[in-house]
């Protein structure tokens, strides 16, 4: 039951943890991730579905057609252990192949090369004689199929069973059952790494995956609201002690803030900032501001353990596409516009996203392979510095004054709709989470109620019931001391929590909603006693914003740039539904870049339509479309 909490996601972030991480390069290579990574990504295309066959023949013509464009990559994404039968799908049970080990094998199905145990050794090699990098998903944890068949834990260093105390270990004892992913509650689950053997299973898979020849690992559940930093932490550690360079790129983003990036980006050489992203405009939207304070914050290209790391804009789902969750390999069009592709690509290009490219590619059309391919915006990509949002633009309409006055006409100001109060998730730093407090009605109702303004404070607080849970277990009881569950009225069975048993989309930022009350880490929260009220499973806090129904997401925004020779780029998206003449100061340009522009004379070009505009000495103006973006470059 969803009821009418939305999202919201803050911004403001005052103080940050501070990693100090050594910069040291991995041995005998180059530093991982000096620039944006680039490939081809199997999600959006097949979901979890994928063959062999697909795959390989996918990764001929990524290398073939894309490789001299930089797209190096190709990366299986979940489920690859999945037998693909009647009664498997995305969040099924019982239908992975998996070792003795509890480790989660390629389906030999699927995945023919991989019998016998052999994993993906020659599929990786394939992919290497191609001249290309071989990537794969994994989940966090153990699969709840291993954890059902309380299988043995590989001993890295002897080669046999972990043994310590003087007894075998399983996985029973390093799995965190209360713990599952919140979007796939039936497949996987965390492990404890305070205990040596989760550590040791942990270590089983990374080392394998090594030795496989995998170049890069996407780990899922783990970030945005599923954050698992000692898991991050610890396979990070993993990663850094193998002699085989693997990227390492974190997900999914939903509810990330750059102080949560703040805590990764030394451990990971990429990681999701949204949501996932498919194939709509208001996806696409999503991604604006929390680019933006990413930018401002410093994280693109920040320094990482093993070279350099990058906010992740998530894959482009352009060209031949699948469903989200679905049982289905490609069978549909891209649903944005040309113009909303172009807007995708032009902000994942500014904000130097690492580009993973998610559509069909035996079936790439030739204006989707000019817009992943367009080459200024790659070097952009690639060699830019600087890169930020420049807020200092204006956008006019020549029909915007009539339309909304039309609307408006006849109007009573407050006949239009309240604000509602919405809830989200966001970091425990924020000072504005501190606003809960206990409010006791009578004996027996006890309240949790948000009074930023201060107790007392006039008008109603938004509420919640505290409500008996009901623990079944010792295990539980330890688990759950001083924890409560939080409902949405003293007579409903509902509580409130923090997962979604699907994945989320960019738009869809937060996880606050109620369900049926259960005792599970995500519906338990504690109050702590500055008033934060802290997620057990997101370790988020729990915070209340007012939003506007009426306002509609939109607007002009502007990015720019500094190329590798000091010539400055320049984009405007237009946002808004009708076309805008949008402007820019050429000397507001060279302030923020840091750069006196005063007085100069720039020569310009736009690159999307190949323009070349003459000359310019104070303002850039520019008809977009709508849901359009433009791109230039100027020397000045
Ligand atoms: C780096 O690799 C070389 C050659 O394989 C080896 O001799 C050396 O010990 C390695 N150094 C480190 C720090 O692992
Ligand atoms: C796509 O581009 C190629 C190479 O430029 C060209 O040969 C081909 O005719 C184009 N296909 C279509 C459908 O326009
Ligand atoms: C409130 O207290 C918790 C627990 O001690 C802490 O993690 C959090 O950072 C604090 N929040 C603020 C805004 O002070």
């Amino acid at each position: 039951m969803d009821v009418f909490f939305v999202g919201c996601l803050s911004f403001f972030i005052l103080h940050f943890l501070n990693i100090s991480v050594s910069a040291h390069a991995p041995n005998g290579t180059e530093l991982r991730a000096s620039s944006p990574p680039r490939g081809w990504n199997s999600y959006d295309s097949f979901c979890w579905t994928i063959s062999e066959e697909e795959f390989l023949e996918s990764a001929e013509i990524v290398s073939q057609r894309l490789k001299t464009y930089g797209y190096e990559y190709v990366v299986v994404d979940y489920l690859w252990y999945r037998k693909k039968v009647p009664g498997a799908y995305v969040d099924s049970l019982g239908y992975d192949v998996i070792d003795d080990w509890g480790r989660m094998m390629p389906d030999p199905g699927r995945w023919p090369s991989s019998a016998g145990g052999r994993g993906f050794t020659e599929v990786a090699s394939k992919v290497h004689n191609m001249g290309l990098k071989f990537g794969i998903h994994v989940m966090a944890g153990i699969s709840t199929q291993a954890v059902n068949a309380n299988t043995l834990i590989l001993d890295r260093n002897t080669g046999s069973a972990y043994v310590k105390g003087g007894r075998q270990w399983r996985a029973h004892d390093i799995a965190l059952k209360d713990r599952a992913c919140a979007w796939m509650t039936h497949g996987f689950m965390s492990v404890n790494t305070n205990l040596e053997a989760g550590k040791a299973f942990l270590r089983s898979l990374y080392e394998q995956y090594a030795e496989w020849g995998i170049d890069f690992v996407k780990h899922d559940c783990v970030f945005g609201d599923d954050l698992n930093l000692d898991e991050i932490t610890y396979v990070s550690d993993v990663l850094q002690k193998l002699h085989r360079p693997i990227l390492y790129s974190l997900s999914p983003g939903t509810s990330v803030t750059p102080a949560m990036a703040q805590k990764v980006s030394g451990l990971a050489n990429m990681y999701r900032i949204t949501g996932d992203d498919w194939d709509n405009w208001a996806d696409v939207i999503a991604h604006f501001d929390v680019s933006r304070d990413m930018a401002a914050m410093g994280m693109i290209g920040a320094n990482s353990w093993s070279g350099n790391s990058w906010p992740d804009l998530d894959m482009l789902p352009l060209g031949w596409l699948t469903n989200q969750g679905s049982n289905e390999g490609p069978h549909r069009s891209s649903r944005l516009s040309f113009s909303e592709q172009r807007t995708q690509m032009t902000l994942w290009g500014i904000a130097k996203s690492p580009l993973m490219f998610g559509g069909d590619l035996r079936k790439l059309d030739n204006t989707t392979f000019n817009l992943i391919t367009k080459s200024e915006l790659l070097a952009i990509n690639t060699y830019s510095t600087n890169n930020k949002e420049f807020p200092h633009v204006t956008g006019s309409t020549a029909v915007k004054e009539k339309s909304l006055s039309g609307r408006l006409r006849g109007l009573p100001e407050d006949a239009r709709e309240p604000d509602i109060e919405v809830l989200g998730m966001t970091s425990c730093e924020d000072p504005k989470t501190k606003s809960w407090s206990v409010n006791v009605m009578d004996q027996s109702v006890e309240r949790i109620c948000w009074e930023p303004e201060g107790k007392g404070s006039k008008g109603q607080p938004l509420c919640l019931y505290k409500r008996k849970h009901l623990l079944t277990s010792d295990e539980q009881t330890i688990l759950h001391r001083g924890k409560l569950q939080l409902s949405a009225s003293s007579s409903m069975d509902i509580c409130l929590d923090v997962a979604q048993k699907r994945k989320l989309t960019a738009r869809e930022f937060t996880r606050g909603r109620f369900s049926r009350c259960r005792v599970e880490t995500n519906q338990m929260w504690e109050l702590n006693s500055n008033g934060s009220l802290v997620n057990s499973y997101a370790g988020q806090c729990a915070t209340v914003r007012k939003i506007n129904t009426n306002a509609i997401p939109g607007g002009i925004r502007s990015w720019v740039a500094t190329g590798r020779k000091g010539e400055i780029y320049l984009a405007f998206f237009n946002l808004d539904s009708q076309k805008t003449t949008i402007s820019a100061q050429v000397a507001d340009i060279g302030e923020v870049l840091g750069k006196d522009l005063r007085d100069a004379t720039c020569r310009y070009f736009e690159l999307w339509n190949d323009l070349d505009l003459g000359t310019v000495t104070q303002t850039i103006s520019y008809t977009v479309e709508f849901h359009d973006a433009a791109l230039f470059v100027l020397y000045c």
